[in-house]
């Protein structure tokens, strides 16, 4: 396919950190500690390399998929990130919108600067699930899964890699803190901090059919990193589960999630559906991804260099921009559709 959105992401993260304040940037551009998950992320995609078929008379490429039942026109997501407004002044609406105009699914987050009926209302509207932090008291996480289910998510993602926030050094050597006024519609009042959650609501795996049950959705859980742990949350009831680092923004350093994907699709089988998130950046990254066995992938950073420098259209941009190379690289593999990616696409890197 011809190119005339070339998506330069580098270009795109310069320029967003021309716009923001420099604390902001480290808060959105931060990991945990040391970076070392971080640092290595793109890298553990890269460390793999594309096999390609030839003769294989491929067509154009389809790249519909469907995410527990929802169908979508890319297998590329947003990832839930919090706090949008300090992004753009549309925030999660302008982010929900750029999503459907490509029709990509769009996570909201718990700390989310619009109500989830708010981001429900936005039109035209696109697939879109919800993702629950155990931040509060039981009652009031429950509402919210209930919440969910009546303003017609698809899903829910638990996410299960913040029992106690992670150490973000930029963000304790700047005192970052958020602005007055940021509005946190589903934290309780007096709460405002953003995710703070100690001595909050413990999870185990019972709470994944507690949650389904509430919401009425499939559950999908966000942050796993071990096969052991997939087979437990699947065995529990889990729809799907996320290979996730949290971004490197939590414990550090840990497997990357290139590395952590195939003993977690070993694990589940066919029993669930797996994605995977941290450090996309490129349409290769994405076929190494689906070869590894995710059925999707999501972005969190280059969506917020998205919205940040452009709104929805922004956000449009960057989707639009990753699914064309996926769909341009999968062209030059003879591969033509998104939902038929075999583990022979790929090997490891041998020639070091
Ligand atoms: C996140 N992430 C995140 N995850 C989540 O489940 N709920 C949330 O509210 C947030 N908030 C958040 C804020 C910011 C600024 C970042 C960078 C990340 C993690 C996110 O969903 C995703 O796992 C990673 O961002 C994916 O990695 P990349 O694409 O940013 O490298």
């Amino acid at each position: 396919p011809a190119d005339p959105a070339y998506l330069d992401l580098d270009a795109l993260e310069r320029q967003a950190r021309e716009l923001l304040p420099p604390d902001v940037v480290d808060h959105f551009a931060g990991g945990a500690d040391r970076e070392t998950t971080l640092g290595e992320a793109t890298a553990a995609w890269r460390a793999w390399r594309l096999r390609p078929r030839v003769l294989t008379d491929v067509g154009p490429v389809a790249l519909a998929t469907t995410l527990l039942g929802t169908d979508v026109a890319t297998p590329v997501g947003i990832a839930p990130w919090a706090h949008q407004a300090m992004a753009h002044p549309e925030g999660e609406r302008a982010t929900a919108r750029g999503a459907a105009a490509t029709g990509a699914l769009v996570t909201v987050s718990t700390s989310s600067t619009t109500s989830l009926e708010d981001v429900a209302a936005v039109r035209p509207t696109g697939p879109r699930w919800f993702q629950l932090y155990r931040l509060h008291s039981p009652a009031h996480t429950d509402d919210l899964a209930r919440r969910a289910g009546r303003a017609g998510y698809t899903a829910l993602v638990l996410t299960a890699d913040l029992p106690v926030l992670g150490r973000r050094l930029r963000d304790l050597r700047n005192d970052f803190a958020l602005p007055a006024g940021l509005p946190l519609p589903h934290h309780p009042p007096a709460d405002g901090t953003g995710p703070a959650p100690a001595g909050t609501p413990r999870w185990t795996t019972a709470d994944i059919a507690r949650f389904a049950d509430l919401s009425g959705l499939p559950v999908v859980v966000k942050g796993v990193l071990r096969g052991d742990d997939a087979a437990r949350c699947v065995a529990a009831g889990a729809s799907a589960v996320w290979v996730s680092t949290h971004g490197g923004r939590q414990a550090d350093p840990v497997v990357a999630s290139a590395a952590a994907l195939p003993e977690v699709v070993e694990a589940v089988g066919t029993e669930a559906e797996v994605y995977a998130d941290g450090g996309i950046r490129s349409g290769s990254d994405v076929l190494t991804a689906l070869a590894l066995g995710a059925r999707a992938v999501f972005v969190g950073r280059p969506a917020i260099w998205g919205l940040a420098t452009g709104g929805a259209d922004g956000v449009a941009r960057v989707i639009g921009g990753l699914t064309g190379e996926l769909a341009h690289t999968m062209a030059l593999c003879g591969l033509d559709d998104v939902r038929a990616v075999g583990r022979d696409a790929v090997a490891r890197a041998a020639w070091r």
